[in-house]
């Protein structure tokens, strides 16, 4: 400690002040505990200030750090009446040498200044910025085992004179507590700031990961596909709604989900509706949820699947079977991000991004009036368009591989592949019902054939095994009626309705013949003799179901 001239020496000892005043000490302990506990270099600083502040009746605290890069000290946190006077010293930097604050430092002792403007260390640069006169000034270097933190000081005390010996004593001992908690603060900040830097790794990592593993999971090399795929990454890179278009079964659903997984919303959750399947009301509730006692049957409040899927995704399905009047709700919902509960008044915030799909067209259904243009241009901001099996037929063996693949798993069957005319039948038959109805075929094929064998065309449905090829036109399931049905959970739609006659006929007559065959080693004369045929006719029907 420098003990500069003090103009009353009567202020006496430490141990004559520190008689006069024991609380001081026990204050000390209960400063140093309350900093100590403090872990956010943002509260303690503050903290810090205001008590030294109040035990040393000083004008000001200053707390100046050290940048040991630069050797410079600086201000972090200035508590100051003025706020003109904070952000200039804020900015303020300069050696670490400079001022008391530097002798201290260098020292690495504490200095009590009774008359700053006639001391020759004293910096006028601190008293320029802020506009006020430096009189008298305790400087003490902040230090821990670790080294140096920097300098706290207590500048122009508001008693009838300067500071004391004693307020420097009192001062030097505070000094060792808040260096210790200015040093674990800061460690603490960088720790922090090392797991927030990972964490946004991981997730990065992991979402590369999940899109990887998501997008392996939709097959298609055709250059359609590629496109889809193409339009799926910035979709998933951004937060725009996506609609999904495409007929029944091309996997809307499937590509919906891959871009929540792929996106960063992907730890959030994903809430699929059917708009088609619930009636008007019902929607509106579903949607945005109701108050207990809105209507009969709302015995408790239901916060609505908008809301359920806050920090995620909300995947409205069949979105052009959505009523009108809940178009216009949805799309306030959309433009004001925020929902009402049914039997609510106020509004509450959602943050949930929109995907939808439909299988109709709906640019033209906004024509036909059945579409409210606004909610289009609200939902369609990035069409994907799925494109029909019969479109990218090059698709359908790897399709067909890996559905059955999966069938074998889980029918817990070796089957050694597909037989070529197999394949084949896959590849020309129209397929109405599209990917979706591919896998039915595979599954159902799988469950069929014996453990060991491979899929022949007697193990398809008798119109795929004939590779049946209609009129796309007349192939195509009619949208609308295959939309309005509203499908329980799980049941993916499909092939449960009753088959023509004729196609039944023939799927028993390609099987029988398929099974006549394996029991005469496909030795095709015994096995015509068997069914009561020409070898010629027999021969005839195989090619037709395609069996051999
Ligand atoms: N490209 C693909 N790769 C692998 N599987 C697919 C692909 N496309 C669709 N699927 C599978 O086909 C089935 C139907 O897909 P999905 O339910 O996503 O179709 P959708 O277009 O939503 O049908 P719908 O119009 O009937 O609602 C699912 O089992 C899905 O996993
Ligand atoms: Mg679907």
């Amino acid at each position: 400690m420098i003990a500069e001239e003090d103009p009353d020496p009567q202020r006496g000892s430490i141990e004559a002040g520190a008689a006069n005043r024991p609380d001081r000490f026990e204050l000390l302990y209960e400063l140093g505990c309350a900093f100590a506990a403090r872990i956010e270099l943002g509260e303690l600083l503050p903290l810090i200030a205001a008590k030294c502040r109040e035990v040393l009746n000083a004008d000001g605290i200053s707390i100046l750090l050290l940048d040991p890069e630069h050797n410079e000290l600086y201000f972090p946190y200035v508590a100051q009446a003025d706020p003109a006077v904070i952000e200039r010293l804020r900015q303020l930097r300069f050696a670490a040498n400079l001022g008391i604050a530097g002798a201290a430092l260098k020292e690495g002792r504490a200095i009590r200044v009774v008359d700053a403007q006639r001391d020759t260390r004293h910096y006028h640069g601190v008293d320029l910025v802020t506009g006020l006169t430096t009189r008298d000034l305790l400087a003490v270097p902040l230090i821990t085992h670790q080294g140096k933190v920097g300098v706290i000081e207590a500048v122009n005390s508001r008693g009838p004179a300067p500071f004391t010996e004693e307020d420097l004593a009192f001062f030097e001992a505070l000094a060792g507590s808040i260096a210790v908690a200015i040093e674990n603060a800061r460690l603490y900040a960088q720790v922090r700031e090392s797991e927030a830097s990972l964490r946004t790794r991981i997730g990065v990592l992991r979402r590369d990961l999940a899109r990887t593993d998501v997008f392996s999971k939709i097959i298609g090399s055709t250059s359609a596909m590629m496109e889809v795929f193409r339009l799926m990454e910035s979709a998933a890179a951004s937060s725009i709604p996506v609609l999904v278009e495409g007929e029944t079964g091309t996997g809307k659903e499937l590509v919906a989900r891959a871009i929540h997984l792929a996106s960063n919303r992907s730890d959030g959750p994903f809430v699929a509706i059917n708009c088609a399947s619930l009636p008007e009301t019902l929607l509106e509730s579903e949607l945005f949820g109701h108050r207990r006692g809105a209507f009969t049957g709302a015995v408790r409040d239901n916060p609505g699947l908008f809301r359920a899927a806050n920090g995620g995704v909300i995947f409205l399905d069949e979105i052009s079977d959505m009523p009108m009047s809940m178009q216009a709700k949805l799309l306030r919902v959309l433009e004001e991000e925020e929902v009402v509960a049914v039997g609510d008044t106020f509004p509450r915030k959602v943050d949930v991004r929109v995907l939808s799909a439909t299988n109709r067209d709906l640019k033209a259904e906004v024509e036909r009036g059945n579409f409210r243009q606004d909610l289009y241009y609200r939902v369609a901001v990035f069409p994907i368009k799925l494109p029909p099996l019969r479109e990218r037929r090059e698709d359908i063996a790897l399709l067909a591989t890996h559905f059955l693949d999966l069938a074998a798993q889980r029918h817990r069957k070796r089957i050694q592949g597909f037989m070529p005319h197999t394949i084949e039948a896959l590849t020309r038959y129209d397929w109405p019902g599209n990917v979706r109805e591919l896998r039915n075929e595979i599954d159902r094929a799988v469950a069929l054939a014996r453990d060991g064998e491979s899929i022949a065309p007697g193990h398809l449905t008798a119109a795929v095994a004939v590779g049946r090829r209609e009129p796309s036109g007349t192939l195509q399931a009619s949208p609308v009626n295959a939309s309005r049905i509203a499908r329980p959970a799980g049941d993916k739609g499909g092939d449960g309705a009753a088959e023509p006659l004729r196609k039944a006929r023939a799927a028993f007559e390609a099987r029988h013949i398929l099974e006549a065959l394996r029991q005469h080693d496909s030795n095709v004369s015994r096995t015509a003799q068997a069914l009561g045929l020409s070898r010629a006719a027999l021969q005839k029907k195989m090619k037709v179901y395609g069996l051999r």
